[in-house]
C-alpha cells in the first residue's frame, strides 16, 4: 500500500504551485475523469503533483492541456493499469449524468455507472494512499441493482480492495460553506489506507463573506474570455419581466409561449418548476450547469438581458482568471460552459486536498 514519495518534483507549466506551499517531495496526484482540470488544479494548489490526468473529451482535453500540461485522451476502458504511472492519491469525478436529477436516473443500470469500477480496477493496482471520489448528490438516492445504496456499494468496495482497503468517509457538501460563491451540493468520498490508520475528517465550514454576486460579477471589459452564448429572441422577450432575484413566475400568461403556458396551467403536476431563476447582485449564485440553459438553472445575469459569460461562470467556479478557455472560432462556446459546469470548484478542491495534505503527509 505505501508508495514511497519521490524525492523530485516536476510541475507542469502555468498552473504549479506557489513556493511557500511546496512540499518536497509532493506527494503524487492520478486524476481520472479530469475534465478541464477545476478539481487538479485545486489539487496542485494545495501542494499535489499532477502525475497523469485522463479523459476522453477533446473539449475537456483542449482546456487542460492549454492550463496543466498532458492528459491521456483515451477512453477508461482501454487503458491498461500498467501505463499509468505511480502516485500517493487518486481522484475521480465519474461522470454524473446517470445520477442527475437533470438526466435519467437508470444508474448502475447505464454504462456510465458503471465507470466506477475502473476506477477500482485501477486502485487495486496503484495502491494509492488515499482516493477521492466526486459525484452529484443524486449519487445518495441511487440504487445498485440489488437494492442497496450505491454508495454502500462503493464504500464496501473500497473498504475491502486489495490487501488492506481504506476507511471511507462520505458527505455531502455545499461549495459555499468552502469559500466558494456558489451554491453547489456535491458528494465526495475520501478513503485513507487503513494501514495508515486513519479517518479523513472534512474541513470546517468558513465564513460566507464577499460571495455575492456583486463581488463576483466586477470583470473588466478587457478581461479573457468574456463573451456569452447568445439566448434565442423568445428567452430574451421572457427576461424583460424577470427582475432581479425572479424568475418566470414574473412573466405576464399572455406573453408566454404555449409550452410555458402548459405548465403555468398546472403547476401542480409539474411540481411548481423555478424556471428562469435570475439571481440578484446580493445573492449567492445557484448552481452552474454544464448545459447552460435559462430553463433549469441561474445562468442569467442580474441586470443584463444575457447569460453569463465564460469568465463570469468561470469566476463562480473560482478559476484564477489567468485560466484560459477557448472563445475563438474553432471551438463552439457551448462548449466551454459544459467544461466550466462539469468542473469541480478550485477552490473547493483546493480546501479538501490541503486538509488531506494535512491529515496525511504532513504528519
Ligand atoms: C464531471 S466531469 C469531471 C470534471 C473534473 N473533475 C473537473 O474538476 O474539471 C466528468 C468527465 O469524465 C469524462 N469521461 C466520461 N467517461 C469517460 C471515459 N470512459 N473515459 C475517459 N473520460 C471519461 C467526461 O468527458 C468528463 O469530462
Amino acid at each position: 500500500m505505501k508508495a514511497e514519495l519521490k524525492t523530485e518534483t516536476k510541475q507542469s507549466r502555468f498552473f504549479g504551485l506557489p513556493k511557500n506551499v511546496k512540499q518536497d517531495p509532493a506527494p503524487r496526484l492520478i486524476s481520472l475523469f479530469s475534465g478541464c482540470g477545476g478539481l487538479d488544479l485545486g489539487f496542485r494548489q494545495a501542494g499535489f503533483e499532477s502525475v497523469w490526468a485522463n479523459d476522453f473529451d477533446s473539449d475537456a482535453q483542449a482546456v487542460y492541456s492549454l492550463n496543466l500540461g498532458d492528459i491521456d485522451k483515451r477512453d477508461i476502458k482501454t487503458v491498461r493499469e500498467n501505463e499509468i504511472p505511480d502516485g500517493e492519491v487518486l481522484t475521480a469525478g465519474f461522470p454524473c449524468q446517470p445520477f442527475s436529477n437533470a438526466g435519467n436516473r437508470k444508474c448502475v443500470h447505464d454504462a456510465r455507472g458503471l465507470l466506477y469500477k475502473e476506477c477500482l480496477r485501477i486502485i487495486k493496482s496503484k495502491m494509492v494512499q488515499v482516493i477521492v471520489f466526486e459525484n452529484v448528490r443524486g449519487i445518495l438516492s441511487t440504487k445498485y441493482t440489488d437494492g442497496r445504496n450505491l454508495t454502500t456499494v462503493i464504500k464496501e468496495y473500497l473498504s475491502k480492495i486489495v490487501s488492506i482497503g481504506y476507511n471511507v468517509v462520505c458527505q455531502l457538501v455545499n461549495s459555499v460553506d468552502y469559500g466558494v460563491p456558489q451554491n453547489r451540493h456535491r458528494v465526495f468520498f475520501v478513503g485513507v489506507g487503513k494501514d495508515l490508520d486513519k479517518r479523513y475528517k472534512f474541513p470546517e465550514k468558513k465564513d460566507k463573506n464577499n460571495l455575492t454576486l456583486k463581488t463576483i460579477l466586477k470583470v473588466s471589459q478587457n478581461a479573457l474570455n468574456h463573451v456569452h452564448w447568445n439566448l434565442a429572441p423568445q428567452a430574451r422577450e421572457m427576461l424583460r419581466h424577470i427582475p432581479q432575484g425572479g424568475s418566470w413566475k414574473d412573466v405576464p400568461y399572455e406573453t408566454l409561449a404555449p409550452r410555458f403556458k402548459k405548465i403555468r396551467d398546472n403547476m401542480r403536476k409539474y411540481h411548481s418548476p423555478n424556471l428562469y431563476r435570475r439571481f440578484s447582485l446580493d445573492e449567492i449564485s445557484g448552481t452552474i450547469t454544464a448545459s447552460a440553459q435559462p430553463e433549469n438553472c441561474g445562468i442569467v445575469h442580474p441586470t443584463e438581458d444575457r447569460r453569463y459569460t465564460i469568465r463570469e461562470i468561470a469566476r463562480i467556479q473560482t478559476f484564477p482568471d489567468e485560466f484560459k478557455f477557448i472563445t475563438d472560432s474553432t471551438r463552439e462556446i457551448t462548449a466551454m460552459y459544459k467544461v466550466i459546469g462539469n468542473a469541480v470548484p478550485v477552490t473547493l478542491a483546493k480546501v479538501i486536498a490541503m486538509s488531506i495534505m494535512k491529515q496525511v503527509f504532513q504528519q
